[in-house]
């Protein structure tokens, strides 16, 4: 029995060319059937699913491209092959044109033809699994909550996709707050183990003795204070996964054991002579360079190269501004819902002074500074006076080239923003409604630093004498 590679429409008014197509596609394991014109064609085509047709373009009743344009109203998407008597270059860009997806010449190439089957069929084969790869991955990635558009984050989020369902070490690596974590829980949650336990350990949190303990467990008596006798993370992890977070921060001793638990999936708790066995996935993260460290010592080459089986590096924010609006959105609708606002979204300076920073804190801080805006926003946007002052200083276009060069290190910052009063003010005449605005803080705000200032006594403009 050869195995079925795939229906074939074979159509053709001649039915000894329409044999020899037969007998030659039956050999090589595809299921061929036979329509001995155009419009025969279309009728079997409406009538049930073919993965390729064949087809003559000469023939006695409907010509092939007039039966092709049929056949693409009824199945859009069925790969149809074309065979012209001859060379006929408008032929084939006709053919092209009404949506062949190739052309062959008489006379034929039998072996041409099995070789243009063959691709055309594992071209459509391809694109089907990557459309279901692509379908898993965003459903991944929604269920995680992972935003990201920038060609990296997309190409973390295969990653992540493809190495969840294994049974690989994972190492993520990035500053703090890129979401290190986050990434964590979708490895496990993609994973054959995501109805298992994921137990998380910050190795940061605890010293030394504490971690081991916390780690691979104890018995009674082991050290003081160890009355009774514990399972470790470990223990507790059994089956499922863990996180071992900030491992950066792991004695050396400890790394040796850790090390033992990656090799053997074995270890004895702290004051027994009990050998564990566990079957779990390690996952692993650091905010640290690693690698530095094995450098200096402080972290073991051997764990590391365990580890790192597949690394995922997480870049700072910075890096990948085109994320900033879609995260700033996300957050927006995070913090509308549990604090039961309706903020519509930032003003477009806000957002512009969101893109000029530089995130330090990366997306925690920015989800941080959304939450903030979302609770004390009184309009439908956010404005660009209502960010913290660290953001609205960054963003450096509300100064002229003219006032900028006017500031010199060496002068307070109170002197400048004094100075800057001054100017703004001169430069638009004094009206303090505009000067306000551009110095993206409110009037009364303004007012209040003229007091402080001691500049309130000069005259107000005269488009100015609201209140
Ligand atoms: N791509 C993302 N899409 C949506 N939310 C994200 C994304 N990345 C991070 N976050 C959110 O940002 C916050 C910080 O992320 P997370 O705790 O995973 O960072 P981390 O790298 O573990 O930080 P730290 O090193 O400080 O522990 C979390 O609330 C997380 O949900
Ligand atoms: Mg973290």
């Amino acid at each position: 029995m050869v195995e079925n590679k795939g229906k074939i429409l074979v159509v053709d008014d001649e039915p000894s060319q329409r044999k020899m197509l037969k007998a030659n596609l039956s050999l090589d394991g595809y299921e061929v059937y036979e329509a001995e014109d155009g419009s025969d064609a279309i009728g079997k085509v409406s009538a049930g699913f073919y993965d390729l047709i064949l087809m003559d373009n000469r023939m006695s009743q409907m010509d092939g491209i007039d039966a092709l344009k049929e056949i693409k109203k009824i199945s859009p998407a069925i790969p149809v092959i074309i065979i012209t008597a001859h060379a006929s270059v408008e032929t084939a860009v006709e053919a092209l044109q009404a949506g062949a997806h190739d052309y062959l010449t008489k006379p034929l190439d039998v072996d041409e033809l099995r070789i243009k089957i063959r691709q055309t069929l594992e071209f459509w084969r391809l694109k089907a699994e990557n459309i279901l790869q692509r379908r898993r991955l965003e459903s991944l990635f929604e269920a995680s909550r992972i935003v990201g558009k920038s060609p990296v984050m997309r190409e973390i989020l295969e990653t992540v996709a493809m190495v969840a369902p294994t049974e690989a070490s994972v190492l993520i690596l990035g500053e703090s707050g890129t979401g290190k974590e986050l990434i964590a829980n979708a490895l496990h949650q993609g994973s054959a183990r995501s109805d298992k336990r994921f137990i998380k350990v910050n190795c940061a949190a605890l010293p030394e003795t504490l971690l081991e303990s916390e780690l691979f467990g104890h018995e009674k008596g082991a050290f003081t204070g160890a009355v009774n006798r514990r399972p470790g993370r470990f223990e507790l992890a059994d089956g499922g996964a863990i996180f071992l977070d900030e491992i950066g921060e792991m004695s050396l001793a400890t790394q040796a054991k850790l090390l033992r638990v990656l090799q053997e999936r074995e270890f004895e708790p702290l004051g027994s002579t009990r050998t564990v066995k566990v079957d779990i996935r390690i996952i692993a993260a650091s905010n640290k360079v690693l690698l530095d460290e094995v450098k200096k010592g402080a972290f073991r080459e051997d764990l590391f190269y365990r580890l790192n089986v597949v690394p995922i590096l997480l870049p700072p924010l910075r890096d990948r501004k085109e994320d900033i609006p879609l995260l700033a959105e996300h957050f927006l609708k995070i913090y509308n819902e549990k604090n039961n606002k309706n903020v519509q979204g930032f003003h477009p300076r806000a957002l512009d002074a969101l893109m000029r920073y530089s995130w330090p804190g990366n997306i925690r801080e920015l989800e941080n500074i959304v939450e903030r805006s979302v609770i004390f926003s009184r309009e439908d946007y956010v404005l660009f006076s209502e960010l913290p002052e660290v953001i609205r200083e960054a963003s450096g276009d509300t100064l002229s080239q003219e006032v900028r060069e006017g500031f010199k290190p060496g002068m307070t910052i109170r002197e400048m923003e004094r100075e800057l009063i001054i100017r703004t003010l001169e430069d638009n005449d004094g009206n303090r409604t505009r000067s306000a605005r551009i110095l993206g803080i409110t009037r009364r705000t303004l007012q209040h630093k003229l007091k402080e200032y001691d500049l309130d006594q000069q005259d107000a403009h005269p488009a100015d004498s609201d209140n």
